[in-house]
């Protein structure tokens, strides 16, 4: 017997036999022969594939994620399982009932998963439909030919409902005083055993919820609606190792507002001034207070009431506040700064709950019969340059009041009437001196606004009695010109980035800098060492003036120059950085200079690994593809499986294969855009291996290495991992 197995040729496998025949004379002696004899029984597409079962029933949740299988089909046939008479390929036949016209399952034509599709995921519903019948077929040939050998199954689908829904949003009230925790809702996976966590949205230093393993959430303390809320988070449901079963469920938690807070004075003590000669309901000022709870509602809502007037002299009860609104109104004109000067109020703020007293003051002053009288009605004119710095005081102007000092009746308020529409000037008043100073508080520009004739008018706070009133007096007018500034170029920004592929063409525009100044600039790039960069000398726009290249300069940096024409002096700078991407110009290639080698004889199941990399910039892991190359026997001999994006197993396909070096094309190609591809001739040996699985090498066949004679050779090569 000889050489007995299989003989594998061109995707087709064999039954092979060899024997040796011998003509023997009747004493047994040898008269012909011997002769070699292989017989070859080759496999034929005679058995159907049959499934397993005859009918299948599954389970399918509503809402199931697309792709995910439910359940599986499975069948089998006799026929050799390495030709095509043995491959077996599954589709769906009939699907019913069929409301949509359109499938809502999926079946995977290798491993029969059943899965629901983006449709079926959308619109399953036990409501509307509970049942389906899904007939499945199964074909040999791998499903490619007329000629396959079929057979069908009923696949019974029942749809349930998806327990897994995100529950109601949920209301708690604040400063809940029942012990903790409480539960507040629950969550439930379609099957029992799911592990339930809770995930944060925020990150809050304090997280007040927890899950147990019924699904049921808790709060475990009181909350505050006047610290959070809202509070948003997540609950996932996950298997034994940790992955989720599916989305998870957004919780919503509204902290729900008590009346657990109490009004708040504005400030420890209110004044108000009051002219003695004011009448009945004249409008005294308003009393602010504050209330933490929720705002337009009425845990809010204050209420006020004088509960105390002191003195009460000439009569009690002279002030009235608006219940609602805290605005206090004279309630008769009985007021005397002879008699009494000042009155001290406590008014009561409420919320229904708490009540807060605030205390209130308010002073009689002199009548304002008085108006505010400039010292000039001219201030002159006045000449700034435009670079004069936000805040600095230009003039100061006087007007003077002969009514009650340090009251509202002499305080005087000064106002750019006219001339001033912009908001470029301020005046500031010394309380203690009336003097007005005029600020700057905007920034000057000559190209926009070179001059401004301006109208100051003076006014009290209080209003003047009805028998006076404000005259040209209290105008005062005043003139301002605003010199030019020979101004540096300013650059928009300080730095500028760009983003170019490294394959952009030459001229290409990369950005426009720009600077501001009147006067005019031109530009210029510094530091453009590698010469990649050309600037538009009167626009400031940059190009591209040479190939650029990742793998020499990833962030590739220039300093732009900005000088004004007529004067060279001025200048200012800002730095360019040009991040340079990656374009796919380098195939892959393999890692390392693998010498693979398999142990002769061959025992079937073994492999070996190949590791692919890359020069370009690899944004996400990189996806290489592994194929055979063209090459007589090659792909019949030889197999690639991947492993990973860049990790490949190579294996014989069969056993029978010389002690001898194999060169087998393989091809790698990557996913850049465009895609690169890289050739490289692999070379293998089988070999005669030692105990440990060592790859044992004749010296003579080896140049460069130590030869140490024939008789103990060399042992070299990695060890490779035996499948079986
Ligand atoms: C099996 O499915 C794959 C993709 O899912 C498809 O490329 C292939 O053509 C299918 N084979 C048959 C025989 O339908
Ligand atoms: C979960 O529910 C079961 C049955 O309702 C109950 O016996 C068990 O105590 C619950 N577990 C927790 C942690 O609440
Ligand atoms: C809870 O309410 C009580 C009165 O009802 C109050 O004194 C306490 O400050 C409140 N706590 C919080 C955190 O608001
Ligand atoms: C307020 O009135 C009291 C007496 O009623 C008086 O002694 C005090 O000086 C007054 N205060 C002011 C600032 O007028
Ligand atoms: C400045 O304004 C005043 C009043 O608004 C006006 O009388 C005067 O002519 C103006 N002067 C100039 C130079 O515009
Ligand atoms: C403005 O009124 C005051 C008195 O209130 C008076 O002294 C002054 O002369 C008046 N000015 C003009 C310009 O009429």
């Amino acid at each position: 017997i000889a050489n007995d197995g299989l003989l594998c040729y061109q995707l087709a496998c064999y039954l092979k036999w060899q024997r040796s025949v011998e003509a023997l004379n009747e004493k047994g002696e040898k008269v012909k022969g011997p002769y070699s004899i292989t017989i070859i029984v080759q496999d034929i597409n005679d058995n159907a594939p049959k499934f397993d079962q005859q009918k299948y029933h599954g389970v399918v949740r509503q809402n199931s994620r697309p792709g995910k299988p439910f359940m599986y089909v499975h069948a089998t046939d006799r026929d050799d399982p390495t030709t095509p008479n043995g491959q077996l390929s599954y589709s769906i036949l009939h699907h019913f009932p069929n409301p949509y016209n359109q499938m809502l399952f999926q079946i995977d034509n290798v491993t029969g998963a059943i899965s629901t599709n983006e449709k079926g995921f959308r619109v399953l519903n036990p409501q509307k439909q509970e049942n389906f019948l899904l007939v499945v077929t199964v074909k040999d040939l791998a499903g490619m030919s007329e000629n396959a050998l079929t057979s069908n199954t009923d696949v019974n689908i029942t749809v349930k409902e998806n327990l897994w829904k995100a529950p109601p949003r949920i209301n708690i009230k604040e400063n809940s005083t029942e012990p903790h925790p409480i539960s507040i809702t629950q969550v439930r996976w379609n099957e029992p055993g799911a592990n339930y966590e809770l995930m944060q949205r925020e990150r809050l230093s304090r997280f007040p919820f927890i899950i147990d393993q019924n699904g049921t959430i808790y709060v475990t303390e009181p909350l505050d609606r006047e610290e959070k809320e809202l509070y948003s988070f997540f609950a996932t449901a996950k298997d034994e190792e940790g992955k989720e079963l599916d989305r998870p469920l957004p919780i919503i938690v509204l902290v729900e507002d008590i009346n657990d807070n109490p009004p708040v004075c504005k400030n420890v003590l209110t004044i108000f001034e009051v002219q003695e000669n004011e009448g009945l309901g004249s409008n005294i000022g308003t009393l602010h207070a504050t209330d933490m709870d929720k705002e337009d509602t009425l845990n809010s809502r204050l209420q006020f009431r004088i509960v105390d007037q002191n003195p009460n002299i000439p009569i009690d009860n002279l002030f009235i506040i608006q219940q609602e609104a805290g605005t206090f109104q004279l309630s008769s004109s009985s007021l005397y700064k002879g008699l009494v000067s000042n009155y001290s109020l406590k008014v009561e703020v409420t919320d229904k709950v708490f009540t807060t007293l605030c205390d209130v003051k308010i002073n009689v002053i002199d009548i304002n019969d008085q108006i505010p009288i400039f010292e000039k009605s001219d201030y002159g004119n006045w000449t700034i340059p435009e670079n004069t710095p936000i805040g600095e005081v230009i003039l100061e102007i006087q007007a003077t009041d002969a009514d009650e000092p340090f009251t509202g009746s002499s305080q005087i308020i000064y106002q750019i009437e006219e001339g001033d529409q912009n908001k470029i000037f301020i005046i500031e008043t010394d309380p203690k001196t009336n003097r007005g100073f005029v600020k700057i508080n905007k920034v000057l520009d000559f190209e926009m606004s070179p001059a401004y004739n301006l109208t100051v008018k003076a006014t009290n706070p209080e209003p003047l009695v009805d028998t006076v009133q404000y005259n040209s007096s209290s105008v005062a007018y005043f003139r301002v010109t605003v010199t030019d500034v020979n101004e540096a170029p300013v650059f928009s920004r300080n730095t500028y980035i760009g983003y170019v592929y490294e394959n952009v063409p030459v001229g290409t525009l990369v950005m426009n800098v720009t600077a501001n100044d009147p006067e005019g600039d031109k530009y210029t790039l510094k530091s453009d060492t590698r010469n990649w960069l050309r600037i538009d000398t009167s626009s400031g726009e940059i190009y591209i003036a040479a190939p650029l290249d990742w793998e020499e300069e990833r962030a590739y940096i220039v300093q732009v120059t900005a000088t004004e024409e007529t004067k060279e002096s001025q200048s200012s700078t800002a730095v360019l950085t040009l991040h340079i991407k990656d374009v796919n110009d380098n195939p892959p290639r393999l890692a390392k200079d693998n010498f693979l080698f398999f142990c002769h004889p061959l025992h079937g199941g073994e492999r070996a690994e190949i590791v692919a990399t890359d020069d370009d910039e690899q944004m996400y892991a990189p996806e290489f593809t592994f194929s055979l190359g063209d090459g007589e026997n090659i792909k019949s001999t030889w197999e690639i499986s991947r492993i990973n994006g860049t990790h490949a197993y190579l294996s014989p396909k069969h056993t029978n294969l010389e002690e001898k070096y194999y060169s087998i094309p393989l091809i790698i190609n990557d996913n850049g855009k465009p895609p690169l591809e890289r050739n490289v001739n692999l070379q293998v040996k089988i070999c005669r291996c030692s105990d440990d699985k060592r790859c044992f090498i004749e010296a003579e066949h080896h140049h460069g290495l130590p030869s140490t004679g024939m008789a103990v050779g060399i042992l070299l090569g990695i060890v490779i991992f035996i499948g079986r």
